[in-house]
């Protein structure tokens, strides 16, 4: 059993796509044991987005995601992180396959629709970044 942490990000909040992202993610057989709606800072986003300070999207993406209130979710299931990697497809809306979230709600690479943690490690990481063990449901 394993957990990542699944993110929808603002422009689906704005356009009002958040429960067709939950849709998928049920109807994929992947458990949702936390869920909230949260605002982060710019700082804050910073942090979450760490590993990618100093690249040249870095900036943008963090303006990006502190600008409108987010989604995020934990996923539970057998290989949770590889099953919601499949899910969303690849980073690019345009290079994701027919039938992956991105390809059907993102619209460019900084706005593709979610975020999913990408190891163990991060998914670690990137769940107690947002919440406490008292908020996870098993
Ligand atoms: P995400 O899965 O949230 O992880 C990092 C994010 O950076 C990525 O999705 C994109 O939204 C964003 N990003 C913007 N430009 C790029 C890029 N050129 N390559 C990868 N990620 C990018």
């Amino acid at each position: 059993m394993e957990r990542t942490l699944g993110i929808i990000k603002p422009e689906i909040v704005e356009r009002a796509l958040v429960g067709k992202i939950i849709s998928r993610v049920e109807e994929s057989g992947l458990k949702i044991v936390a869920m909230k709606m949260v605002r982060l800072t710019k700082r804050q986003a910073e942090e979450f987005y760490h590993v990618h300070r100093g690249k040249f999207f870095f900036d943008e993406l963090t303006t990006y995601m502190s600008g409108g209130p987010v989604v995020v979710m934990v996923l539970e299931g057998e290989e949770a992180i590889s099953r919601w990697r499949a899910l969303m497809g690849a980073t690019d809306p345009a290079r994701a396959q027919e039938g992956t979230i991105r390809k059907d709600f993102g619209t460019d690479i900084q706005r593709n629709a979610v975020h999913g943690s990408d190891s163990p490690e991060s998914a670690a990481f990137e769940i107690g970044f947002f919440f406490s063990g008292l908020e996870l449901h098993a």
